[in-house]
């Protein structure tokens, strides 16, 4: 019960990552409320944790729906320790000359409208209530915030813009509100989907053989799950063992950024020296 007494205000925590945080906050004592466009998604998490979660059905691009997310989530559980920014949709790594010219600035909008204004706007309207708490924000970026090649030119550009939000938060937020992130790498058990401007808002990430293409570039030799991925976000959450930590983006991918140049899984050689035992 790493959490408890906490409270957390998720964004789209109705599948996918946010609902595995929702899951795990739960599980370890927090009561969440959580802001997503999904009825199914919000009715499906109520069904599983009651009186534990709060559901505030709306859409990330409007500051109202964050305001109103925030005034239930204090109204409901008296207070908010930990935001934590996370609904996105992907582009499905378009490249930049796939994109046709008559949706290229809609496409734009679309990504930059959920991706960072969706998270700008839930940081602004909790800051009064995360001020009371001397709370934390905890922001979903990707490996796309850091390297090429997760997604296409628009969604990598929205991801590093979220790093960016990630640094100047916490620079004009601290010392009262702790700003972070995390950079989860491709997740098994998702349901991403891609811009409706790009005609991509029924695909989904789980028809891309994702798992297969990651266990050959992850050092870690295989893709991690939604599931196995939400622990993380217990501890940037958690008061005791976070006191210096802000400012920071944890890249949780598997070790996307040391995979060399000669091939990825050089722990192969410990089979050969090791594994005969
Ligand atoms: N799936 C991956 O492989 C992966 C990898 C790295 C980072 N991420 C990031 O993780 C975050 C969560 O993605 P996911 O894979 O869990 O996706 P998901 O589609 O499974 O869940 C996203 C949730 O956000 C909600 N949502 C989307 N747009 C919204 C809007 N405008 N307003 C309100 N709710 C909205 C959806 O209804 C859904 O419940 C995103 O920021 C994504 O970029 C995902």
């Amino acid at each position: 019960m790493k959490l408890k007494d906490e409270v957390a205000l998720v964004t789209g925590g109705g599948a996918g990552l946010g609902r595995a945080i929702v899951d795990r906050f739960v599980s370890e004592g927090a009561r969440v409320a959580v802001l997503d466009r999904s009825a199914d998604g919000l009715s499906a998490l109520k069904e599983a944790h009651g009186d534990a979660v709060a559901v505030i059905e709306g859409d990330v691009r409007f500051l109202d729906s964050h305001r109103e997310a925030a005034a239930k989530c204090v109204e409901q559980f008296g207070k908010l320790d930990c935001l934590i920014p996370n609904a996105g949709v992907w582009d499905y790594s378009t490249a930049l000359v796939d994109t046709p010219d008559k949706v290229i600035e809609e496409a734009f909008d679309e990504m930059f409208s959920i991706n960072v204004k969706g998270y700008l706007l839930a940081a602004k309207a909790s800051l009064p209530a995360l001020y009371d708490s001397k709370g934390s924000i905890t922001f979903t970026v990707s490996n796309a915030g850091f390297y090429p090649g997760g997604g296409g030119a628009l969604y990598t550009a929205a991801k590093h813009a979220v790093v960016g939000l990630v640094k100047q938060l916490a620079f004009e937020l601290g010392p009262h509100i702790r700003v972070n992130g995390i950079a989860p790498g491709g997740l098994g058990g998702t349901d991403l989907r891609g811009l409706k401007s790009l005609d991509l808002q029924d695909t989904s990430i789980s028809t891309i053989p994702l798992a297969d293409m990651l266990a050959g570039v992850l050092p870690t030799g295989r893709m991690a799950t939604a599931t196995e991925s939400a622990g993380a976000y217990v501890f940037f959450a958690t008061r005791a063992d976070t006191v210096p930590l802000t400012g920071s983006v944890l890249n949780f991918d598997g070790g996307m950024g040391v995979r060399g140049l000669d091939g990825t899984n050089r722990g192969a050689l410990l089979d050969q020296h090791f594994g005969q035992k």
